[in-house]
């Protein structure tokens, strides 16, 4: 057993697999999180600190000894969370407010992407309604609409007509819908073809890109439905060629690693780059998040072999080594079981049953999202409430291996895509 005492910031599925990843790291003594949940606090100590305290996160930090912190949200980041730590002498692995504004910025990240020749859909920025209808109006097909700010996913309007767009315009710049984080908005044209995402781990100069992943964010069968958070993911897509993943390097994932050092705002911890994969087979980098993906990551880490806590430690500190991690030559994937209601308003404290019998199917792991435990029983606590993952060989194998395990699992209004 390692020596290092190590942090995770966050509550969710994606914040579950984090910790299962470090605490299979060779350097890893401990984990702990913050503010965890109540599937997670059955397997490591939570702090009941909320993630955007950054006070009270700097003083854990300090009274637990702690060598190392992973953030696991968006929100912390661009709040700062990361140079509050630094500052302090502490390895943290994720970016600065500064670096963040990739992800926080719609407006920074299109034009950033501009700047360095970055293959993204063209696009105008307004702040006044009345230029952005007049131009939305003068458009031969309908647009994307996007506020600027953080919006939690729904920021993002994919038009179905101009006039469909106009009240996207409507709603986001005249009546604030999500308040400033729509005082400017990026009008952008909308491109075809298969979306899939890369994440890459980054200390600022040098990178390791993780397997690519594909996640499924509509509700149902078909990609019908509402849109969620995302029903499941797998990785790596098969899509994503030897030959089309050193395009995406290249173009996208290079140049924005070298634009932000330029910029005197190195990029460190993980940018996710969102791409639209054209049927001509190119790249068009559609958004930044500058944290992993969720579910995209339950279904990436399983793929990684090494020291995954030494990786982020490593980024935290500007001194990468990127064969700290191999990639497996595995398939995973992982389906999200929804609770009833979602991603509407949901209904909670449904009680699960099966989750020991799906764990015993060889090759899955049930990672908990959002679960509560009421005495000896989980129950349901949340919109997604399990992430079933299954690994094997081959893509096939991990999902019948993950679908066999779904079978096990029940609980009142659980419905997941299949
Ligand atoms: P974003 O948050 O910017 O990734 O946008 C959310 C979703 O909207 C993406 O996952 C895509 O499905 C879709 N989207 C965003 N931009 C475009 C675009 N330019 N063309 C087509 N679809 C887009
Ligand atoms: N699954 C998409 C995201 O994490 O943003």
């Amino acid at each position: 057993m390692g020596s290092r005492n190590v942090l995770v910031v966050g509550s969710g599925g994606r914040e579950y697999a984090l910790c299962l990843a470090l605490e299979r790291s060779s350097s890893v003594a401990s984990v702990i999180v913050a503010p965890g949940s109540a599937g997670m606090s059955t397997r490591w100590k939570c702090y009941d600190i909320k993630t955007l305290d950054h006070t009270a996160l700097l003083s854990l930090v300090d009274r637990e000894k702690l060598d190392l912190v992973v953030n696991g949200p968006e929100a912390p980041v661009v709040e700062g969370l990361v140079d509050t730590l630094q500052q302090h002498g502490v390895a943290a692995y994720g970016p600065s407010a500064a670096a963040a504004r990739l992800e926080a910025s719609k407006v920074f990240s299109k034009k950033f992407s501009q700047r360095y020749g970055i293959p993204t859909a063209p696009f105008q920025v307004f702040t006044n309604p009345t230029a952005a209808r007049t131009y939305v109006r003068r458009l031969d097909r309908a647009p994307v609409i996007k506020a600027n700010g953080l919006c939690a996913g729904k920021g993002v309007v994919v038009s179905e007509s101009i006039e469909h767009a106009l009240s996207a315009v409507d709603a986001i710049l005249e009546r604030r819908a999500f308040g400033d984080a729509g005082a400017a908005i990026v009008i952008e044209e909308r491109i075809a073809g298969e979306e899939m995402s890369i994440q890459v781990m980054c200390d600022g100069e040098r990178m390791l890109v993780l397997p690519s992943a594909q996640d499924h964010k509509r509700l149902g069968d078909g990609d019908e439905g509402a849109n969620t958070g995302g029903m499941g993911a797998y990785s790596p897509v098969p899509l994503m060629t030897k030959a089309l993943e050193e395009k995406v390097r290249k173009q996208i994932l290079e140049p924005t690693i070298k634009g932000m050092q330029e910029e005197g705002q190195p990029f460190r911890g993980t940018l996710f780059a969102g791409l639209m994969i054209t049927p001509k087979g190119d790249p068009y980098l559609l958004e930044f998040n500058v944290r992993f993906g969720d579910p995209e990551v339950q279904a990436t880490l399983p793929l990684l072999e090494g020291d995954f806590a030494e990786a982020c430690y490593q980024c935290a500190k500007g001194e990468l080594q990127p064969d700290v991690l191999r990639i497996a030559d595995k398939h995973a994937l992982c389906v999200v079981l929804a609770s009833h209601g979602y991603p509407g308003s949901v209904r909670t404290g449904d009680r699960i049953l099966g989750i020991k019998d799906a764990e015993a199917v060889p090759g899955v792991t049930v990672i908990h999202a959002g679960t509560r435990k009421i005495e000896d029983e989980i129950v349901t606590g949340g919109g997604r409430v399990l992430n079933v993952v299954g690994v094997a060989d081959t893509l096939q194998e991990a999902r019948d291996r993950a679908y066999e395990a779904c079978g096990k699992i029940s609980f009142e209004g659980m419905h997941y895509r299949k």
